[in-house]
């Protein structure tokens, strides 16, 4: 009998301010991973200017995947196909990736898949923990988006709780504002609160009325800029550290426990997490407890595999390209792209 043939897959991905490209074989096995970040650009202006994204973008793609195809020792000859991600995200910052995918899929007559964001944050859990397997329970909290989501199998996907207003990431990025500390505040925060206290100050742990599973950060971003307020009315110090252990653990309570109790409810054995703030320390940290308390196994991306990257995107197409599905060449950018739609 013949041996199964390898699959390998070009991925792009330029949905918010990283522009990547990545080789991946057989869905799990990363031969390149190339990321050029615009973080230091938009550093200047405190938050992703979407105009400068999809200008950088452009400036930086083909440099990606020839660095991609190179690092990985492959030519387009040797691909079986090309999949990127064509939303959610910045409409133009996705229209690169789109755009270029088409080219080159059109140009070496390889087939197109296009690929949601989520479900390649989702992916990257594939990567690094080659036994997962769906069905599992994953928290997505990316900058964009927080979810909470059954993944029943490779593309399949039950919601069972979102963001009622901001993502965790946004959260932490508008507090590290608030305090001083610039963009992108995740990670910032996450260094910062090693030096402070968690229980000097109580934030809210947002209750959304009786909707299960949804989360709500604007309360906890609110409380914070209140006491910051407090502070400078009263003459009193504001110690910044405490304010982001503090803010970062009310974050973290809401996010273990919502997704603790629905693994309880839903009888799933398996918790992953996904997205930028999958990398915060405390959050992995409490989760892990939480999940050893438990004794339910915990998959966690590496940090460089939780923020926006490529091989992810190509985790995601794999599946998809085993799958069947296939886009057109009308593959067009689709900014508020729901999961589980295509
Ligand atoms: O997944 P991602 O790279 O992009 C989106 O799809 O949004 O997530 C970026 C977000 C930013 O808000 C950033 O501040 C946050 O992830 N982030 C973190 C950490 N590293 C990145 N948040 C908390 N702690 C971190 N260590
Ligand atoms: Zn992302």
């Amino acid at each position: 009998m013949s041996e199964k043939k390898d699959i390998l897959i070009l991925a792009i991905e330029s949905s918010c301010d990283e522009t990547a490209a990545a080789v991946v074989k057989n869905g799990r096995e990363v031969l390149s991973n190339v990321i050029s970040s615009q973080i230091a650009l938009h550093t200047l202006y405190g938050g992703v200017v979407p105009e400068i994204a999809s200008r950088k973008h452009i400036e930086k793609i083909n440099y990606v995947i020839r660095e991609a195809l190179s690092q990985a020792k492959v030519g387009l000859d040797d691909l079986d196909a090309i999949g990127v991600t064509y939303g959610p995200g910045l409409v133009g910052a996705l229209l690169v990736g789109v755009a270029e995918a088409k080219a080159i899929s059109y140009a070496a007559g390889l087939p197109l898949v296009g690929v949601h964001h989520i479900e390649g944050h989702i992916s990257a859990n594939y990567i690094e923990h080659k036994d997962l397997e769906p069905p599992f329970l994953c928290l997505v909290v990316s900058g964009g988006h927080t979810h909470l989501v059954i993944v029943k199998d490779y593309g399949k996907y039950e919601i069972l709780g979102r963001t009622r207003d901001d993502a965790a990431g946004e959260a932490f990025d508008k507090v590290a504002r608030a305090i001083g500390l610039g963009y992108p505040g995740g990670p910032k925060i996450d260094r910062l609160a090693k030096e402070g206290n968690p229980d000097a100050i109580h934030f809210p742990r947002a209750k959304v009325g009786d909707s299960g599973y949804d989360f709500s950060f604007s309360g906890v971003k609110s409380a914070v800029l209140n006491h910051l307020n407090a502070c400078r009315m009263k003459g009193e110090p504001i110690v910044e550290a405490d304010i982001a252990a503090s803010f970062q653990k009310a974050v973290c309570d809401v996010l273990v426990e919502h997704t603790l109790h629905a693994a309880k409810e839903y009888k799933i054995d398996k918790v992953a997490m996904a997205g930028g703030v999958a990398s915060n320390s405390a959050l992995r940290a409490a989760m892990q407890a939480a999940c050893d308390r438990r004794k339910l196994p915990l998959y966690c991306p590496s940090p460089i595999l939780c923020t926006d990257n490529a091989a992810m995107i190509g985790a995601a197409a794999y599946y998809e390209f085993m799958a069947g599905k296939r886009a057109g060449l009308d593959l067009n950018a689709v900014p508020n792209l729901p999961l589980g739609e295509r």
